[in-house]
């Protein structure tokens, strides 16, 4: 079953890309940063420290998360936009780093690879949870430009902040996600690489497209 992944580091698009790759080929999409998020904002919710790793693994046995038409249901409350905000992002970061939390969840994310195909994002999609994956690009972009888009959409939800504190953010998390001890954010020689700092949305969804087609769709 072909899977395709885009891994990058945080607001260069991955999602948006990879839900419009699967639009087009017919693949379901899994966003995996939104599994993080998720347990994040439980985290927060349930006033837990973000390193206690017995409790957040608890959390876990009461996740009870589905994506659809476009939202996150998170134990049957629609939390799309709350997922969204960066108080989350930095914690499902810090969740992130730990391993029993990342062993726990794979089960989770494969589940999603089912028939005709899957495009996923996030960080380690392409380098644990999916070695065997037919395309895996990293997805990159310059931070200030990544800070301005993450800037524009956060001003949707009207809490956008400064550009420099969310340039900020975004540098403390890409640190932390490359840094961490289980699973960082990696790209090896099995990841093409696709920098859209100057890229269009359309031009950027059209060249994994392309290298799908030509390295890996049959016939
Ligand atoms: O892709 P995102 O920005 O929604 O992810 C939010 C955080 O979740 C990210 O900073 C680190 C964590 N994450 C992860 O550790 N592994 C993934 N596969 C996806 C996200």
């Amino acid at each position: 079953m072909p899977i395709i992944i885009i891994d990058g580091p945080a607001s260069s698009g991955k999602g948006t890309v990879a839900k419009k790759v699967a639009e087009f080929l017919g693949f379901n999409y899994l966003d995996s940063g939104a599994i993080y998020r998720a347990l994040g904002l439980m985290v927060i919710r349930e006033c837990l420290q973000q390193t206690d790793t017995k409790n957040i693994l608890r959390l876990i046995d009461r996740m009870k998360l589905s994506f659809q038409d476009g939202k996150t249901f998170l134990n049957g409350q629609d939390e799309t936009d709350a997922l969204r905000s960066e108080n989350v992002s930095m914690i499902a970061s810090s969740v992130g780093k730990i391993a029993e939390v990342r062993i726990k969840l794979l089960d989770f994310q494969r589940s999603f690879a089912k028939m005709p195909g899957l495009v996923t994002d996030g960080r380690d999609m392409g380098s644990v949870v999916f070695p065997e994956a037919d395309l895996k690009v990293f997805l990159t972009a310059s931070a200030e430009k990544r800070a301005r888009r993450r800037h524009s959409q956060l001003q949707k939800f009207g809490d956008s902040g400064t550009i420099g504190a969310i340039l900020r953010d975004i540098q403390a998390r890409d640190k932390q996600d490359q840094e961490r001890s289980a699973a960082p954010l990696v790209c090896d020689s099995t990841y093409k690489v696709l920098d859209n700092s100057d890229l269009s949305v359309e031009e950027t969804v059209q060249t994994v497209i392309n290298w799908y087609k030509s390295h890996c769709e049959p016939g």
